[in-house]
Parts: structure tokens; C-alpha cells; sequence
């Protein structure tokens, strides 16, 4: 049966722009009471704060850094007190930076170290914090993971990103096979976005990922935020990645998962 989102209580993190802000807005649109978690920019936060107002329902804004367990707990906590509770949450915020993916020298040890926090240990702290709320709703509850397909392709920004962007999806499935029959564990895997994320790659770089994408263009920003609010109404599954990308890679990791195949795609040529 459907999963019906009118209020509904759902923790966005890095809502404060980007991506994070258009999946606020669509829950919000969906009559949901919003969470807005944030880090470093709060004006822009308050922005994305009123637009959700403007849609009727309740708001809060949390600051918190994801790469940091206990602010994690922080986040999940003031929002079940804000909101009055938690059934959908949305892990969005994830960490990077752009380097020589194949330079070994350029990735510091910060950049390691805030990868695996940002990108796979705040998952796993968000979830473990919600787990009793989401346990006790009669419904349940939904944790979607903004993941990229850069988990499932060599190559992008760079590489601790890429590491640990596959590891959150394999993080995704084992808490999806453990933690429900409650809880539903989906990831979203977008391929490049026109966000000030995505801006960083040159002209020609996006250029060239659109070149060898069979829709000859960009994931659009509204189209992937809106799989966000496909995915929490489907009340039928777990454990899955969804990629809002077209490439033959898609083929192939669907027959992967559907079939355990081990087929083969082409040489990796998107950089996300
Ligand atoms: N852009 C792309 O091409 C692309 C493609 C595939 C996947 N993705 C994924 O999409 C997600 C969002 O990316 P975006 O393109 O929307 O990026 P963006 O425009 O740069 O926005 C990043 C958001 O994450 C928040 N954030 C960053 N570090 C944080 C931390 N430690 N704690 C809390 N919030 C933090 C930022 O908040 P503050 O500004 O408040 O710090 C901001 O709201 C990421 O997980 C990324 O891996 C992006």
C-alpha cells in the first residue's frame, strides 16, 4: 500500500543548498513538516527555512556537521523534539574534493578521514539514532541516502570520494537487510548536477558527461529530487540504489541486482 507523506516529519540534511534544498522543498510540497540541517551556511539555510513555511507546514533549522558522530545524534534528536517526531529522513550531505583522481600525493589525510565521516559514518550514526523512533512509528520509517553514481564507476572528483561513495552503498544494503522490517533503506545515485557542487567540474569535463549520457544532458535537479519523494511513498522497497542517470552502467548494475549476473559494461567515462 502506498505510503501516504502529509504530515509526515522529515530531516533533510545539507537542505541548506544544492540538492538538499529542492528535496526540502518537494517533501514540503508533499505537506510534510520539514528539518532543515545545515552546516556552515546558515543564511542560506533560513532562506530554504522560509520557502518551506510557505507551504504550511512546520520548520526547523539544526546546524550540525555530518562528519561528526555526536552533532549526527544532535541532528536526529532535535528534530523528533522540533517536529514531534520522525519518519522520513534523508542523509544528503556528503564531502569532497576536486583533485588528480589518479595522483595518490594529492589526497590528504583530512580529505580520507572527513570522506569516510561525511560519507559513511554519518549514516550509520543517523540511522542508529532514529532506529527507536522509526521503530516505534505504527508505519515505520524511511531512510534514503544521497549516494552518486560515482559509487558504482572509477573516476570522479576524487578518490577517497569515489571509495567511499561505494562503501556507503554497501553500508545502505547491509543496514537495509538488518535493520527492518520497519525501516525501508534506499539510495539515490544522481548523476551530474548543475549544483555549485557539480559547477566545479570545467566546461568541458560536464560537457563531455553529457556527450556519452543516451539523453545527451545533464540529471535534472526537480527530476531528482522528486525520486526522493517516489521512493519514501513506495512502501515495497529496500535495499536498492536508484540511479537518475541514463548510461549503459545503469544496465548493467540492474541486471546485477536483479540477477546476479556478472556482465560487464564499458570502460567507466563519467567523472561525478
Ligand atoms: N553535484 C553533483 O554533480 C552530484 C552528483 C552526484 C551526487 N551528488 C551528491 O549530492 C549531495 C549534495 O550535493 P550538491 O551537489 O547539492 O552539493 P552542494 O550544492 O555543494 O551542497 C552541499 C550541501 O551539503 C551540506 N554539507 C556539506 N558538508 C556538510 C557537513 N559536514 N555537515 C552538514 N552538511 C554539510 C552543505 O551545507 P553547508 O553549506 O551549510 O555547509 C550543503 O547544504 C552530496 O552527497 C553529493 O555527493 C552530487
Amino acid at each position: 500500500m502506498p505510503y501516504s507523506l502529509k504530515g509526515r516529519n522529515v530531516l533533510v540534511t545539507g537542505g541548506s543548498r544544492g540538492l538538499g534544498e529542492v528535496i526540502c522543498l518537494k517533501f514540503a510540497q508533499e505537506g510534510c513538516n520539514v528539518a532543515i540541517n545545515y552546516n556552515a551556511s546558515e543564511e542560506r539555510a533560513k532562506g530554504v527555512a522560509e520557502k518551506v513555511k510557505g507551504f504550511g507546514v512546520k520548520v526547523s533549522l539544526i546546524q550540525g556537521d555530518m562528519g561528526k558522530e555526536e552533532e549526527c545524534m544532535k541532528v536526529v534528536n532535535q528534530t523528533i523534539k522540533d517536529l514531534g517526531g520522525l519518519d522520513v529522513m534523508i542523509s544528503n550531505a556528503g564531502y569532497t574534493r576536486f583533485m588528480d583522481f589518479a595522483d595518490l600525493h594529492a589526497p590528504t589525510p583530512y580529505d580520507w578521514d572527513t570522506c569516510w565521516a561525511v560519507n559513511v559514518k554519518a549514516q550509520s550514526y543517523l540511522l542508529r539514532e532514529a532506529l527507536p523512533t522509526f521503530n516505534s512509528n505504527p508505519e515505520g520509517g524511511c531512510f534514503i541516502i544521497t549516494s552518486s553514481i560515482a559509487g558504482i564507476k572509477i573516476g570522479g572528483s576524487c578518490l577517497p570520494y569515489n571509495v567511499t561513495k561505494t562503501a556507503q552503498l554497501q553500508l545502505m544494503k547491509c543496514l537495509a537487510a538488518t535493520q527492518g522490517p520497519k525501516v525501508r533503506i534506499n539510495a539515490v545515485l544522481p548523476g551530474w548536477l548543475p549544483t555549485e557542487w557539480g559547477m566545479e567540474y570545467s566546461a568541458e569535463q560536464v560537457a563531455d558527461m553529457n556527450k556519452n549520457a543516451w539523453l545527451r544532458k545533464p540529471t535534472d535537479l526537480d527530476d531528482c529530487a522528486q525520486a526522493y519523494v517516489d521512493i519514501a511513498k513506495n512502501a515495497s522497497m529496500t535495499g536498492q540504489k536508484i540511479q537518475i542517470r541514463d548510461s549503459e552502467e545503469m544496465f548493467e548494475e540492474t541486471v546485477e541486482m536483479s540477477a546476479g549476473s556478472s556482465l560487464h559494461g564499458p570502460i567507466i567515462s563519467e567523472k561525478i
